[in-house]
């Protein structure tokens, strides 16, 4: 199997033996505690599931902004995103072992253990540069921009030891799964090529096409549907929602054992080119050997070129950087012309006409009405589902 990012075997930071866990937990109640935001309690679940490997835990302020601006770390390990735990809470000190607790749980149980190596204040500078180089923009409006820069001016930086995961294995049992739980399913299965595909949104006909084209045309043993269950800005379908009409798509339109549907404990971050790298990291770490990336992967409005979070690959991606290939995917949509989803590459004699196109926006107010969008674009099933929902939220 395709090796993890950085090491030769996954290093998943949550604390599997169940005694070492249950004394950890009760020696938690005896530190110092500090309530996470929900950023740093994702990167704490990310971290335990392995998904960031080869990282031990949060990244201090020189590896930040060196990943910021080059995608390595002071030490030269290629990684796309500071994983930071940025406060404003003051009183922490470095030397000192806490307890850090969860916001997205009632309670606010502890999450992690965290060795505190360095308490770094950042400037305004500092935070606006990190911005910049994560999401090319500075804009306030852009949510992942709004999201980091009110995250606080403290960084604490140093090991974790993860002793839970959160809301995730609760609210999603069947479809929550670890770094560390893909690669054993995976082994399982006996697959050796695995596609990934990274989604926040409901699988419609072209994103079904997607996996079928990529899954073909890399002659791979199975797809890995790989949703992200954490926090999204207003307006994205929610993830139970959006978990029950991919599981029902590929119960009736994918033969058995070739596609696994599952999620990942992530708050979206709206990174375009700078998430879809992220993203490679964490398939690889999954034991993925491609991950799909289409048309504006990971974009949100009109920040991000359509195909930004392709060509970073080639150059910014250093060659070697990463063993996980993408898979480039062209706009896709159906063809009236030859009744079927196709490529916009692969149909040069097509002009826009040809295809059943529409926006987000209009499929959301037809299924806000309970008119099902065509089935060229969306798989009735998946439609009433989404449909149900949408009306659910007018009454
Ligand atoms: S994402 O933010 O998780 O990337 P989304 O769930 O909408 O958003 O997309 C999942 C994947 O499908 C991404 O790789 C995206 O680029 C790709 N994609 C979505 N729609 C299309 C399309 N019509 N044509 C090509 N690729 C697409």
């Amino acid at each position: 199997m395709i090796k993890p990012h950085g090491s030769d075997e996954l290093n998943p930071l949550f604390v599997y033996d169940s005694e070492k866990r249950k004394a950890l937990l009760v020696e938690a109640e005896k530190l110092p505690s500090l309530l996470l935001n929900s950023a740093a309690a994702a990167n704490a679940v990310m971290l335990g599931g392995g998904y960031f490997n080869p990282l031990t835990g949060y990244m201090n302020l020189a590896d930040s902004m060196s990943v910021a601006e080059k995608m390595h770390t002071v030490d030269g390990l290629f990684f796309p995103v500071p994983i930071v735990n940025l406060t404003n809470e003051a009183g922490v000190e470095a030397g000192s072992r806490i307890a850090l607790r969860d916001p997205n749980v009632e309670g606010n149980p502890v999450l992690a253990i965290m060795d505190v190596d360095a308490v770094e204040d950042v400037s305004d500078e500092q935070i606006a540069f990190m911005s910049q180089k994560i999401f090319s923009t500075d804009d306030e409006k852009h949510p992942g921009v709004s999201t980091f820069t009110a995250l606080g001016k403290t960084l604490l930086s140093g090991p974790i030891q993860v002793l839970s995961f959160s809301y995730f294995q609760a609210d999603f049992p069947d479809t929550f799964r670890t770094a560390v739980d893909i690669r054993n399913e995976i082994a399982e299965h006996g697959w050796e090529k695995v596609v990934a595909f990274q989604t926040r949104n409901p699988m419609h006909r072209a994103h079904e096409e997607l996996c079928r084209m990529a899954m073909e045309q890399l002659n791979a043993d199975g797809v890995l549907i790989h949703m992200l269950l954490g926090k999204l800005k207003p307006g994205d379908i929610p993830a139970d929602v959006r978990d029950a009409s991919i599981r029902k798509m590929v119960e009736v339109y994918f033969p058995p054992n070739t596609v696994m549907v599952t999620g990942y404990g992530f708050d979206m971050l709206y990174a375009g080119p700078r998430e879809a790298v992220l993203h490679a990291v964490f398939r690889q770490n999954c034991g993925c050997t491609h991950l799909i990336v289409g048309r504006d992967h990971a974009g949100v409005g009109d920040y991000y070129g359509g195909f930004d979070a392709q060509t970073i690959f080639d150059k910014e991606v250093p060659k070697g950087s990463l063993e996980l290939e993408i898979f480039a995917a062209d706009h896709t949509a159906y063809s009236k012309k030859l009744n079927k989803v196709v490529m916009m590459r692969d149909v040069p004699d097509h002009s826009k006409e040809d295809f059943v196109l529409l926006s987000g926006t209009a499929v959301r107010e037809m299924l806000g009405k309970g008119i099902a969008p065509p089935a060229e674009f969306s798989r009735p099933e998946v439609a009433k589902i989404l449909s149900d929902y949408y009306q659910s939220l007018d009454q």
